[in-house]
C-alpha cells in the first residue's frame, strides 16, 4: 500500500502537460534574490512573493507539485488558508526540501559536502504531518578540470548521503527526489561535462541499489549536459539534448520513477528552448519535466519588486513562463 501510494505521487508530478516548481530557495537565498531588486527582505515580504506565485491563475494547470522551504510549508495567504491546503484544494503536491545545506568538504579545497541526516526521520514525519509528499536533497559538483575535480572521494560521500536520505525519505512514505547538481559555472566543454555526468550517475544508482532504494519511487533531478557558462563555445539546444539523452540512456535505470530538469542559472529562454529539444530528441520511456526556480521565477520576480501594484503584471509574466516550460517538455515549444 505504501509503494503504491509513493507511485501515485511520483505519477502525479510527472503528468503531462505540468511540472514541479521549485519554490524552496532558503531564507537567505530569498533575501539574497530580493537584496539584488532592492526588495526588503522579511518574512512577510517572501511570504507574499510565495502566495504571489501560487495564486498565479492557470497555476494548477501547469503545475504538478511545489517543493517548499520548511518556512513557507506553514504560511498562510492573506485570508489565512494555509498554502499547503491550496494545493491540495487544485491538486498540486505540497514537497519540501529537507537537506541542510552546503558545507566544504575538509582536505579538498573548493569541494562541498550537503549535511542533514541527523534527525531526518523525524523531521520527515513532522513534514509529512504538515502534508509533504515529497522530499527533495540537493548536493553540488563544480568541474575544474585543472584541479581534477570534483574528486572521486567528494562525489562517493555526497551520494552516499543521498541514496542514505533517499531510503530514509521512503520508510517514511515520502518519493525523494534526488538532486546532484552539476554547476553550469565554469569554463568547461559538452565534453567534459558529460564525462563527470556519467561518472556521478555511475555512483548514485550503485548506491541507490546498495541502499534498497526502490528506483520506481525516486526522481531523478539533474542538470542538462552542456558547456560551462564561461566556454566560448556555447552548447546548441541538440547538442544538449543529444549529450544529455545520451548520459541518460547509458547510466539512468529505465524503471526509474522519473527525470525532472533544474534550470541552473540558464537564461529562462534558454532552459526551456533546451527543455523542449530533450522532449523532441527523447525516446526513453522514463517521463520527463521540468522542475525550475530561477527559469520560472526570475522575470516575474523583477516585474513584482515587492509592490503590490506590480503583483498582475508579475502574474501575468509568471503564467507566460509556466505556459512555455508545459509546452517546452511536450516538445511544443
Ligand atoms: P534552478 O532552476 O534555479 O537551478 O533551481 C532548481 C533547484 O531546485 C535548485 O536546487
Amino acid at each position: 500500500m505504501k509503494k503504491e501510494s509513493l507511485y501515485k505521487v511520483v505519477s502525479h508530478l510527472l503528468s503531462p502537460p505540468r511540472g514541479i516548481l521549485a519554490a524552496d530557495e532558503s531564507s537567505k537565498t530569498c533575501d539574497m534574490r530580493f537584496e539584488e531588486l532592492g526588495i526588503a527582505k522579511t518574512l512577510e515580504t517572501r511570504r507574499q512573493y510565495r502566495q504571489l506565485l501560487f495564486t498565479t491563475p492557470n497555476f494548477a494547470k501547469y503545475v504538478s507539485g511545489v517543493i517548499l522551504f520548511e518556512e513557507t510549508i506553514r504560511q498562510k495567504n492573506d485570508s489565512g488558508v494555509l498554502f499547503v491546503d491550496l494545493f491540495n484544494k487544485t491538486g498540486v503536491i505540497p514537497g519540501i526540501k529537507v537537506d541542510g545545506g552546503l558545507v566544504p568538504f575538509d582536505n579538498f579545497p573548493d569541494e562541498q559536502y550537503t549535511e542533514g541526516l541527523d534527525g531526518l526521520s523525524e523531521r520527515l514525519k513532522e513534514f509529512g504531518s504538515l502534508g509533504a509528499k515529497f522530499a527533495k536533497w540537493r548536493c553540488v559538483f563544480r568541474i575544474d578540470s585543472a584541479k581534477k575535480s570534483p574528486s572521486s572521494t567528494v562525489i562517493h560521500a555526497n551520494l552516499g548521503s543521498m541514496a542514505r536520505y533517499a531510503s530514509i525519505a521512503q520508510s517514511n512514505g515520502i518519493v525523494p527526489i534526488v538532486e546532484p547538481e552539476v554547476l553550469y559555472d565554469g569554463d568547461h566543454s559538452i565534453e567534459e561535462c558529460q564525462d563527470v555526468m556519467s561518472q556521478i550517475y555511475r555512483v548514485l544508482f550503485d548506491s541507490l541499489k546498495a541502499y534498497r532504494v526502490d528506483l520506481g519511487a525516486v526522481i531523478l533531478k539533474t542538470s542538462m549536459v552542456m558547456a560551462g557558462k564561461s566556454n566560448e563555445n556555447q552548447s546548441s539546444p541538440e547538442d544538449v539534448a543529444r549529450y544529455t539523452l545520451d548520459v541518460f540512456s547509458r547510466r539512468v535505470p529505465k524503471d526509474i520513477g522519473g527525470i525532472v530538469f533544474l534550470s541552473g542559472g540558464q537564461a529562462p529562454e534558454q532552459a526551456s528552448s533546451n527543455l523542449n529539444a530533450i522532449a523532441i530528441q527523447s525516446k526513453l520511456s522514463i517521463p520527463m519535466t521540468f522542475s525550475f526556480s530561477r527559469a520560472l521565477q526570475e522575470p516575474a520576480l523583477k516585474a513584482w519588486l515587492g509592490k503590490s501594484e506590480n503583483s498582475k503584471n508579475a502574474q501575468n509574466i509568471f503564467e507566460k513562463y509556466l505556459k512555455q516550460n508545459s509546452n517546452a517538455r511536450l516538445g511544443k515549444l
